[in-house]
């Protein structure tokens, strides 16, 4: 089966990429619109790489001869991260994914799996499940809401196994260094003796990236559970519980100035994802 990963060199691509070159009888094929530099990704000379800018006008190409007919199509690409308010989302990105993802599927494309966003829910609080109706407030997560909304009425005139990927929260080797765990890692190494926060005890729905890799891989690698499907934990936890846990396993010493920052104005304080449809997929394809 051969996989095309869209957004192969993000945060979240290399990791998938990684987790799809160690399944067997998986052929992976990765795109972005730059090649990283030969050394910055440990799979780079084992994929084919083809560099791609889906807010380039491509005119009449098929897009889906051009990647090489893939089996299944992962969707990672995402410009304009982490500026979730950016009214670029809505107003230039969420349409440039449509027309790509349309593309695809116009000229053959059966298999397709993207990621949305815990955002898309908005302000609503507590345990959140996929049947709820999204509410987004940040321009970012109305575009995701877009997208979604847009491929579901599409996709009624196509066959096409469609898994849409609610990611929650994540942390791991790569990630944005303007992510808050990035940041406890970047103040410890220069020494910084405290570390400014909010005062953390907002409720949020964090994985491992490894994790979510898995969990994604798996999602694409079946066409048994399909649509919305939050990928999260199930667990909420605190936010000074989750940095203090890190530094703890790092041997960090330094103090938390809770407080120092308030809190998003775009989140609620405690919301975490309902994970039985994301568990009934896995439990099905272990
Ligand atoms: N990280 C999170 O916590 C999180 C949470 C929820 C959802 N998500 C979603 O998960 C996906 C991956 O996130 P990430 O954290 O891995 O993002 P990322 O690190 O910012 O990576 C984005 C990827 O998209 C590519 N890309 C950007 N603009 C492009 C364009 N115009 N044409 C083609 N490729 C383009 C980038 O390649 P270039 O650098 O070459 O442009 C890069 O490979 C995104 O859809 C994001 O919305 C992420």
């Amino acid at each position: 089966m051969t996989i095309l990963v869209t957004g192969a060199t993000g945060f979240i691509g290399q990791h998938v990429v990684g987790q799809l070159l160690a399944t067997d009888g998986v052929r992976v094929l990765a795109t972005a619109r730059t090649e990283p530099p030969t050394g910055k990704t440990a799979w780079l000379s084992r994929v084919p790489f083809t560099p791609f800018d889906l807010s380039t006008d491509w005119g009449d190409t098929d897009l889906f001869a051009y990647f090489g007919h893939p089996d299944a199509v992962i969707h990672l690409a995402w410009q304009g991260l982490p500026d979730y308010q950016s009214l670029a989302h809505v107003e230039t990105y969420w349409l440039q994914h449509y027309r790509f993802l349309t593309n695809l599927i116009s000229n053959g494309l059966t298999d397709l799996t993207v990621t949305g966003t815990c955002l898309e829910y908005g302000l609503q609080s507590g345990c959140l499940s996929e049947d709820l109706p999204t509410q987004p407030t940040t321009a970012y997560g109305l575009a995701k809401d877009n997208l979604r909304k847009a491929l579901d009425l599409f996709l009624k005139n196509h066959a096409v196994s469609f898994k849409w990927l609610r990611l929650f929260y994540m942390y791991g080797k790569g990630q944005n260094p303007k992510s808050l765990l990035a940041q406890v890692e970047a103040a410890a190494r220069r020494h910084e003796p405290v570390f400014n926060m909010s005062k953390g005890e907002q409720l949020r729905d964090y994985l491992p990236m490894t994790t979510v890799a898995a969990y994604l891989a798996k999602t694409a690698l079946q066409q048994n559970v399909t649509g919305s499907i939050n990928c999260c934990s199930g667990q909420p936890i605190a936010v000074r519980t989750l940095v203090e846990r890190f530094m703890q396993e790092n041997n960090y010493a330094m103090t938390l100035n809770l407080g120092h920052y308030p809190y998003p104005d775009y989140e609620p304080l405690a919301f975490w994802g309902d994970n039985r449809k994301l568990q009934n997929l896995l439990s099905n394809h272990d």
